[in-house]
């Protein structure tokens, strides 16, 4: 039985070939030779917000043949404390793979133990593995060449979801991830301890941006997060994508944003309309990647 829960449970070799599927799926979108969902539904289990993942998985899971269920975590028992491990045996019996998006990554890694069908992180607070698999493809599509040659800079909020699952993939792909975040948004210990690999952490968001192939960043206020939302509006201003750090990365340097884009904090109205091209080519891109993973997790 396959899941994919996280990026750091993936191998090189299987984020590489994740991609080189997704390379596929893109190039023959509307004339797919197998329809490898064919008679499957699929539950969509959300407790958060999303626009990205929601249609990209329910366009995805129809162009390969399958159906799916969205459930908004709130209107099924679930949210009134009806335990995972109970949703998932009964889910388990009736549908035949789970896309769920949710708070504790454990909650996700708890119902893929006691489903018996293939279970997809759609995000947790602690990592966003489709988004960052999506993120990879489009610096691909981009700028192919040896990932190991690579600088990817992530401004902002480094301990959240997003950047945890970067931290993870440097750790696997051997680019060079630098993380620009104040105090007390750093990656965690345990996080750059488990990831391995090639990352810089500091607090000096201009020393970060420089020679950069990729400025990354994603909103200072996730989702789960808003009672906090005043103190870190304040501590993270500074830690923006701007015009002044785009001129100190590498010419031509891509500009990533995950969305939603809040202008005039992570990132300004400008540098977001100037990528605007490569944005939303990213967003795209979540459709052909999550294809690639569900035909990955049900082989
Ligand atoms: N980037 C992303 O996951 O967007 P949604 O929250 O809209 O799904
Ligand atoms: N870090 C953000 C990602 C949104 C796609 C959040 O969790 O809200």
């Amino acid at each position: 039985m396959k899941h994919l829960l996280s990026i750091e449970s993936l191998s090189a070799a299987e984020i590489q070939a994740l991609l080189a599927d997704a390379a596929v799926m893109k190039r023959e979108r509307g004339r797919h030779g197998t329809q490898p969902l064919q008679g499957q539904v699929w539950a969509l289990i959300f407790s958060k917000s999303s626009t990205r993942t929601r249609v990209s998985f329910e366009v995805g899971i129809r162009e390969l043949g399958g159906q799916p269920i969205f459930l908004n975590a709130s209107d099924i028992q679930l949210g009134r404390g009806e335990p995972i491990c109970d949703t998932a045996r009964v889910l388990g019996r009736m549908v035949h793979g789970t896309v769920f998006r949710t708070f504790a990554q454990a909650d996700v890694e708890e119902f893929a133990r006691y489903a018996g069908i293939p279970t997809i992180n759609a995000l947790t607070d602690e990592e966003h593995p489709c988004q960052i698999l999506a993120d990879l493809f489009t610096i691909r599509e981009k700028r192919p060449g040896p990932w190991h040659e690579k600088v990817i800079t992530f401004v902002g909020d480094g301990a959240c979801n997003v950047a945890t699952s970067w931290v993870f993939a440097a750790g696997r792909l051997g680019f060079e991830l630098r993380v620009a975040a104040p105090r007390g948004f750093q990656p965690s210990p345990e996080v750059l301890r488990r990831a391995g690999g090639r990352i810089h952490c500091t607090e000096d968001v201009q020393a970060a941006a420089r020679g950069a192939d990729v400025l990354y960043t994603d909103v200072w206020v996730s989702m789960g997060k808003e009672a906090e939302a005043t103190e870190r509006l304040k501590t993270l201003q500074g830690y923006q994508i701007n015009h002044t750090l785009v001129a100190l990365a590498k010419p031509g340097a891509l500009v990533m944003h995950c969305l939603p884009a809040y202008r005039g904090k992570e990132i300004d109205a400008e540098t977001f309309e100037a990528h605007a091209q490569t944005i939303f080519d990213q967003a795209e891109n979540r459709l052909h990647v999550q294809k690639a993973i569900l035909a990955w997790v049900i082989r």
